[in-house]
């Protein structure tokens, strides 16, 4: 059993055979957070995984315990640090590396860990620009035919502004996001004109500071914000896991952005999500790995930078289809902490097979054959628990009790912002703090569990929100099956 109580018994056997299909020995993670937590626990559950060393990890990673698996951190190691990473992952002959955060994937460490010779699940810098750039994102899009709001980059405030007006007195709502990694927090929904006008010089200002051309590989002149429609509609976070040229899709999962109950206050990382999604099914999910994934890795090859890496389209599920709002280039935080404990099948050999560009193979070999790596007939739904201050002014230091409690539950309690202090006591150390996940046969068992287990847990000034899965859409979204040409583009 490991360090999370709760695991579900992996399919006997799953895990064997060679090849393609071959679960990695040794295996480097790259973070530290909730998500890498959920990889860790999952792979070092895996058969034929032996070893699972974490750079840097956290106490609680350090705490995940496999039956045949050691899992070890390296607190030391700078994730975002090419050549360290890329030492460390030769010195431990890991067979796998697998990058889970956008920083280190935006700095470059992918290409680092394969200069070495590593197989790694984790796209290039070049490839990682689908996230770190939105204009990038934009122009594949348009390159791929991909539906994304009608919107455009802005290099131009006053153009920028001009635009945002043109939307808003048409009757659109208008959404102004900065162009670089801004950690979830660089998108505003804005009231109107004056407001947009406002974020527009806020985040260009933002993205001049953070030397956005610099952190996403562009040139100096780059767009500094993007300026789109709002759109309306339910969100939906659908992950393929990618091998250049094959999109293989975990189910579909929903995330819960804004701080507050019915999607009130900020946007922050993350809140709270579940999965599957009753209103996605595998058919519509394969549909959208048609129409968004694979178009995207077909453009990013075509200009030389194939995709290899976990492809995340954050999408809006529209009264006309669904639209991209943005790729990531990694696992989603926290879609991954409920979507792990679904599969049915090992993922070790699947992310294996994705970086060497053999993910048809292995996905024959493990019998997932199409699309969708396929659930476990059951439902989880995970609560994000975040500090005082969380997502502006994060406090940390404050001790958090009932961590123990929440697990003997059943539930599943993966650490993000957390270590233990002298006393062996867990304290507070950033944002979000922890993602308790019930697992159940359906989203309210999987639901009643999630609160149930995050009712124990308490911290000075804890923010929950507490309808995370309250609601579930029961009717399939409409999925419109291939879209006319260039309605991505503004102009
Ligand atoms: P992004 O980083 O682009 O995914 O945006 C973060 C969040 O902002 C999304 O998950 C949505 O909740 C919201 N958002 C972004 N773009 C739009 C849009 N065009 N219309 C409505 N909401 C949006
Ligand atoms: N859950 C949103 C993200 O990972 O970006």
């Amino acid at each position: 059993m490991k360090g999370t109580p709760g695991r579900a018994t992996l399919d006997a056997g799953a895990g064997a055979g060679a090849g393609a299909g071959a679960a990695p020995a040794r295996v480097l993670i790259v973070g530290g957070g909730a998500r890498e937590h959920a990889l860790a626990w999952l792979l070092a559950s895996e058969p034929g995984v032996e070893r699972v060393v974490v750079a840097p990890g956290s106490d609680a990673i350090g705490e995940v315990t496999g039956v045949d698996c050691r899992v070890e951190c390296r607190p030391a190691i700078r994730p975002t640090h090419g050549p360290e990473v890329a030492a460390l992952a030769v010195r431990e002959a890991v067979d796998l590396a697998v990058i889970g955060p956008e920083a280190p994937l935006a700095a470059g460490v992918a290409d680092a860990l394969l200069a070495a010779g590593i197989a790694t699940f984790g796209p290039t810098a070049a490839a990682a620009r689908i996230e770190a750039s939105k204009s990038f994102c934009r122009a594949i899009a348009d390159d791929a035919g991909i539906r994304m709001a009608r919107g455009a980059a802005f290099t131009d405030l006053r153009a920028a502004m001009a635009f945002a007006r043109g939307l808003a007195s048409g009757g659109a709502g208008v959404v102004v996001k900065a162009d670089g990694l801004m950690a979830g927090k660089g998108v505003r929904i804005c009231t109107d004109a004056a407001d947009a006008e406002d974020a527009i010089r806020t985040f260009a200002a933002a993205s001049a500071a953070a030397g956005s051309a610099a952190a996403d590989g562009g040139e100096a002149g780059e767009p500094l914000v993007v300026v789109e429609e709002r759109l309306a509609g339910r969100e939906a976070s659908v992950i393929a896991l990618c091998d250049g040229r094959v999109a293989l899709a975990l189910p579909a999962a929903r995330d819960h952005k804004r701080l507050g109950d019915d999607d009130t206050g900020p946007n922050t990382g993350g809140m709270g999500a579940y999965a599957p999604l009753p209103d996605l099914d595998d058919a519509a999910v394969a549909e959208i790995v048609r129409t968004f994934h694979e178009p995207a890795l077909a453009a990013l090859a075509r200009r030389g930078t194939p995709f290899r890496g976990a492809l995340y389209a954050g999408l809006m599920l529209t009264e006309d289809g669904p639209i991209l709002l943005e790729f990531n280039a990694r696992f989603g935080d926290p879609e991954t902490q409920v979507l792990l404990p679904l599969l049915e099948r090992p993922l070790g050999p699947l992310l294996a097979a994705a970086a060497r560009g053999r993910l048809a193979e292995a996905a024959r070999a493990l019998g997932t054959a199409g699309h969708v790596v396929p659930a476990e007939g059951a439902a989880t739904v995970g609560i994000v628990l975040a500090s005082a201050g969380y997502p502006e002014l994060p406090r940390s230091g404050d001790e958090i009790h009932g961590v123990d409690a929440a697990r003997a539950t059943g539930a599943l309690v993966f650490h993000a912002g957390t270590e233990r202090d002298a006393s062996g006591a867990w304290r507070t150390r950033g944002g979000r703090i922890l993602t308790v996940v019930g697992v159940g046969s359906a989203i309210a068992a999987a639901r009643a569990l999630a609160e149930q287990a995050a009712d124990l847990v308490d911290f000075a000034g804890v923010q929950r929100r507490r309808d995370i899965a309250a609601v579930v859409p029961r009717r399939a979204a409409r999925i419109v099956a291939g879209h006319p040409p260039g309605v991505g583009a503004a102009r």
